[in-house]
């Protein structure tokens, strides 16, 4: 009892407040246990006062009062500077002295790429880009191109028919007939956009893209057809020959398909070309004076070549892809490539 006694709770109370660190739980235990008003340490030990013999209670009851001070003050102490940390710990989520957080970085899709390289190739050469809709009318999509009602290109199997007689167009074609409509010759335009057709395996998806161009104008020949697309099938892929092989459009005559060499075997034959050492890359022709009736350009004044090409197709072969669907994924692995 007495002075030994306030020595032992002084020790105990600082190795409790010690062990208790900042966590306010632990500190409230600490309080309760030596300074609560009921059954704390500190009132037991006010109560022994009482019981101690005269002599004795002078000193007892000064070092009595020290101890409560400290316990008073420690306890405030680490009241507070737990509160502070706690206050801190609630801001310092964001620590802005780390690095900051590099959002991924986007890619350019490949087909995107083609587009821009094609249209940049005719812009050089004077023509202007045009764009038209992808829910196109009978009448741009298939009547106005020459394209009869009972033509093999109407077939179910190929156009997708909305229900108000609207088609997704099928082809970037319309478009010649949209701006011929609208714009006297001369005309110089490429018009790339997304086409639509019911199919789908490696080479075909039921969305694709294709690039149009048309020219109109007094005096042109097939002689300007052929040099407008050599010239553009070399800029496009160098160290190619190209040819043109005769063939049949509604709405050219006469019509050509043009060939390049493989740009894989340079002409000797692979997997790529089916071994015969070409590749087919677009269509064209000399528009036919009955697509010019249908639109309104004088037929006996004028004279136009037109042209059409995937996009899909020529950035598979650039970059060597080889499923078509690939492009249309949404595959991070694909286009992380073209960062
Ligand atoms: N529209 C044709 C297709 O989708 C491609 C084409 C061929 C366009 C010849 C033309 C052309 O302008 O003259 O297959």
């Amino acid at each position: 009892m007495g002075l030994e006694r306030l020595a032992e709770v002084r020790e105990a109370f600082l190795a409790d407040l010690e062990a208790a660190g900042n966590d306010p739980e632990a500190l409230e235990a600490v309080r309760i246990r030596y300074a609560g008003r009921r059954s704390g340490l500190l009132q037991e030990l006010t109560a022994a006062l009482r019981e101690l013999p005269p002599e004795q209670k002078r000193d007892y009851g000064r070092a009595l009062n020290e101890l409560k001070k400290l316990v008073e003050g420690r306890l405030k102490e680490a009241a507070a500077a737990a509160g502070s940390r706690k206050a801190a710990a609630k801001v310092s989520t964001v620590d802005v002295t780390l690095p900051g957080r590099r959002p991924p970085r986007g890619a350019q899709h490949p087909v995107h790429l083609v587009r821009r390289r094609i249209e940049n190739i005719f812009l050089r050469m004077g023509y202007s880009v045009e764009d038209g809709p992808e829910v196109e009318d009978d009448w741009h999509n298939f009547e106005a191109l020459n394209i009869p009602p009972d033509h093999p290109a109407r077939d179910d199997q190929d156009t997708f028919y909305m229900p108000s007689g609207h088609v997704l167009r099928t082809h970037t074609s319309p478009v010649q007939a949209r701006v011929m409509e609208r714009q006297s010759p001369p005309i110089r335009i490429v018009v790339p956009g997304r086409v639509y057709r019911r199919d789908s395996d490696l080479r075909h998806s039921p969305m694709f893209h294709q690039i149009e161009g048309l020219v109109v104008d007094e005096g042109i020949t097939f002689g300007h057809l052929k040099a407008t697309l050599e010239t553009f099938l070399h800029e496009l892929f160098s160290d190619v020959a190209v040819r043109f092989r005769p063939s049949y459009f509604p709405f050219t005559e006469p019509s050509a398909e043009v060939d390049i060499t493989c740009i894989f075997c340079g002409g000797s034959g692979c997997g790529v070309c089916s071994g015969s050492g070409w590749i087919e890359i677009l269509g064209s022709g000399m528009v036919d004076p009955r697509v010019f009736e249908k639109v309104g350009v004088d037929a006996e004044r004028y004279t136009g070549f037109a042209f059409g090409l995937g996009l899909d197709r020529v950035a598979m072969l650039v970059h060597g892809i080889p499923d078509l669907r690939l492009l249309f994924s949404g595959d991070q692995r694909l286009t992380r490539q073209f960062a």
